[in-house]
């Protein structure tokens, strides 16, 4: 109650503000405690590598906590993991503002927010403590490239090699629509030379170090079917473990609210359908090798369940949280129970993929 309130009266303020708010009142504690159980939601995930554990398959999209400010916030409040970033290299301070837009009457979110972020240093001393923690969160680490990089996929090399044993797993986001041209690095050629280095950095990586991460490509919902095939062999060949499926989208299809026309990613309730078409075309293309995340427009238990049988193992939203508040992780994992219950699954993992 209290958080939904709160959550109400931060629309008082400008978006960007309001989250900025939200994120130090997260960071002084003042956030919500879970005490919900729900072991039918936990799943595993293997790897080259071993097991990663989730204790509920409900994250946080990456973009909320863009420098590592909460994850043990969010996680306390409900979600299974927590993805951080995206981070870049060196800071920058993204485009101008206003680049934050509510949608209310349409239940969605438009930014261009442009990379946004303190840089991988000051992202680092961040995750410190939270790895000296004796139970520490899943924690996904997002990285991407400076805008003004000379070599992109440099800095998705370097963001790997800094964050290496810092986290989770990681995610390589080459979909966000708000850096000139880095859509570009999904085209076959590009994918196929960036995720090659990826490989090599990981192989040396683990030799290194004797351990090894998950790594995930996200996509943006805004490829055809072929584009996603394609991506998905990629993935494949470079043995990747999964894909994120979805980034926002460039669409505008159907928004009745006065910011439609501002230009950056849309997401929310309008991106449901597209991205969980788009995560059912890589879950066919797959054939079930790679695990995937499905992101876009989850509000609800429903919703989350829709992704799983789509074929999403686990699940991330953030523009939800927006309009409902940080107690919606216990919604949607509650409600979620129900759903697999009423179809007679015993657990999450019974029911990726069931169509
Ligand atoms: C304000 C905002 C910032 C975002 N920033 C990032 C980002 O830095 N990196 C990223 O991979 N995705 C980012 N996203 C995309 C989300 O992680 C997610 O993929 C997308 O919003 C779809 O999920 P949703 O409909 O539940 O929000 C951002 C989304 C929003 C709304």
């Amino acid at each position: 109650m209290i958080y939904t309130l709160a959550t109400q009266a931060l629309h008082i303020l400008p978006p960007e503000d309001a989250h900025t708010l939200t994120v130090l009142l997260l960071k002084a504690g003042l956030g919500p405690v879970s005490r919900l159980s729900t072991p039918e939601l936990a799943i595993e995930v293997a790897f080259d590598g071993g097991i990663l554990r989730f204790p509920n398959c409900i994250g946080l999209a990456a973009g909320f906590d863009k420098n590592a400010d909460v994850p043990v916030a969010m996680t306390r409040a409900g979600f299974g993991f927590a993805e951080c970033g995206t981070v870049t290299p060196l800071p920058q301070g993204g485009n101008p503002k206003p680049r934050l837009f509510r949608l209310t009457e349409d239940q969605a979110v438009i930014n261009r927010m442009g990379f946004n972020n303190k840089g991988l240093e000051v992202f680092s001393r961040h995750l410190e403590p939270v790895n000296a923690r004796r139970k520490k969160p899943v924690m996904g680490l997002n990285i991407g490239a400076n805008k003004d990089a000379a070599d992109r996929m440099a800095d998705y090399v370097t963001g790997l090699k800094r964050l290496w044993g810092l986290g989770s797993y990681f995610t390589i986001n080459i979909s966000s629509p708000n850096t000139p041209g880095l859509r570009a690095l999904q085209g076959k050629s590009h994918l196929d030379d960036l995720l090659g280095q990826i490989a090599e950095t990981r192989a040396a990586l683990v030799k290194v170090s004797g351990v090894n991460y998950p790594i995930f490509l996200k996509i943006a919902p805004d490829l055809d079917d072929s584009e996603i095939e394609d991506t998905v062999a990629s993935t494949l060949a470079h043995k990747l473990d999964g894909l994120i499926v979805s980034n926002t989208t460039l669409s505008r299809d159907g928004l009745i609210s006065a910011h439609a026309s501002e230009s950056g990613g849309m997401s929310g309730a309008p991106l449901f359908e597209l991205s969980t078409r788009a995560l059912r075309v890589a879950y066919a293309a797959s054939g079930g090798k790679l695990v995937l995340i499905g992101a876009g427009g989850v509000s609800s238990g429903a919703q989350a369940y829709a992704k799983i049988r789509a074929g999403a193992s686990l699940v991330q939203l953030y523009s939800a949280l927006v309009y409902k508040g940080p107690r919606l992780a216990d919604e949607v994992r509650r409600d979620l129970v129900s759903c697999l219950k009423a179809d007679g699954f015993r657990s999450v993992s019974e029911a990726v993929g069931a169509g």
